[in-house]
């Protein structure tokens, strides 16, 4: 079978690195074309020295006519507000399209505007959330995809089977999660200069103030979901400690961890661990680690997910979802474990 031409818009920024490592490991895609801004003109080595013998294309300026002309898959790993103008554009050329940022994700329009302060893009109503695992319907022929953020990602794949199985009560959530710097993308900025964040933890954008929050409460069919953000002093990897009440505090603890057994007993990217789960062990890979317990004192059930921002949480997950679409093996390209130590 010919491989099928991909392009990468937003090839000079993190996910685009990701999505460009995972791409040429892929058995079933040929990569044709990368794109970005500040660093059109460059040569992909130069801008990230990783590619160096392996990938020897330059990265050039974004033109719908021309990635059109070239491939039949596009993602892109764009700013949001910067991205639903070109992945219209190339949408409406015919390809698929997987969006890595949050211009499609909500779907409510008025969430969407309160939330980023600008009009919603009604294309939105035609995106599919691309989190295979809790989609409940087959992605087969999907042409547009609104790629999840990192942190819902990590809350909903422990959060979403509990209460779906009516194990925990969808008020009162709390998601504490914990972050590595790659999360807030490639350009510098204070807040993640190493001298500022390497020697410390700490919480951002506290008490209803980060817009992953509607996008968790949107996919769990929850209101109130107390979500708060760390900052932690590693390049990758995110780590969601979440609480929630039981519906039954009589329940015996090992039925959390079985729902969560039961519900990804046939997914090969999402495993159910038996001790509190580890950045570290899944970093690299598109592996999602998941865990629950109870706390019988203070009748409390405490979920926890571990996954790489960059692997599962953008980049791997996009390749899943390419994957699926296409009809390919769903692992295609992604079959790697965590890089540990
Ligand atoms: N980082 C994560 O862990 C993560 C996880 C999930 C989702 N996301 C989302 O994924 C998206 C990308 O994130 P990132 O971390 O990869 O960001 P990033 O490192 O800042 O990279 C952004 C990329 O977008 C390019 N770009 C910006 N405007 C462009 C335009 N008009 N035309 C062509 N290229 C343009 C940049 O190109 P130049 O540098 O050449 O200007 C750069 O390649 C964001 O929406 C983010 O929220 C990120």
């Amino acid at each position: 079978m010919d491989r099928v031409p991909v392009a990468v818009v937003g090839a000079s920024g993190y996910t685009g690195a990701e999505l460009l490592r995972l791409l040429l490991s892929h058995p079933q895609v040929v990569i044709a074309g990368l794109y970005g801004r500040r660093a059109a003109g460059e040569r992909l080595a130069a801008v990230f020295p990783q590619f160096a013998g392996r990938l020897d294309l330059p990265i050039e300026a974004f033109s719908a006519d021309e990635v059109a002309r070239r491939a039949q898959v596009a993602f892109c790993a764009l700013p949001h507000g910067e991205s639903s103008p070109i992945v219209r554009d190339l949408y409406t050329r015919g390809l698929t399209v997987l969006d890595l940022s949050a211009d499609l994700r909500l779907r409510d329009p008025a969430t969407y505007e309160t939330w980023y302060g600008r009009a919603a893009d009604p294309l939105a109503q035609q995106a599919a959330y691309g989190l295979p695992e809790l989609a409940g319907h087959p992605l087969r022929g999907q042409r547009l995809f609104a790629v999840p953020g990192c942190y819902p990602t990590a809350a909903l794949l422990v959060l979403a089977p509990l209460v779906r199985a009516g194990l925990v009560e969808p008020a009162g959530l709390i998601v504490d999660a914990k972050s590595g710097v790659s999360g807030a993308g490639r350009a510098p900025t204070a807040g993640t200069h190493f001298s500022e964040v390497g020697e410390g933890v700490h919480a951002y954008q506290v008490a209803a103030a980060h817009r992953h929050t509607p996008e968790i409460e949107q996919e769990l069919g929850a209101s109130s979901v107390v979500f708060t953000p760390h900052l932690v002093p590693m390049s990758r990897g995110i780590l969601a400690t979440c609480y929630a009440q039981p519906t039954d505090p009589e329940r015996p603890g090992a039925a959390y961890r079985e729902a969560l057994a039961q519900f990804y007993r046939e997914r090969p990217l999402v495993t159910v661990v038996d001790a509190p789960p580890d950045t570290a062990h899944v970093r690299g890979s598109n592996r999602a680690h998941v865990f629950a317990a109870l706390d019988p004192r203070a009748r409390r059930v405490i979920a926890m997910c571990a996954l790489d921002n960059l692997g599962k949480g953008a980049a791997g997950q996009a390749v899943q979802c390419m994957n699926l679409a296409l009809g390919f093996p769903e692992t295609a390209g992604l079959d790697a474990v965590g890089m540990f130590p």
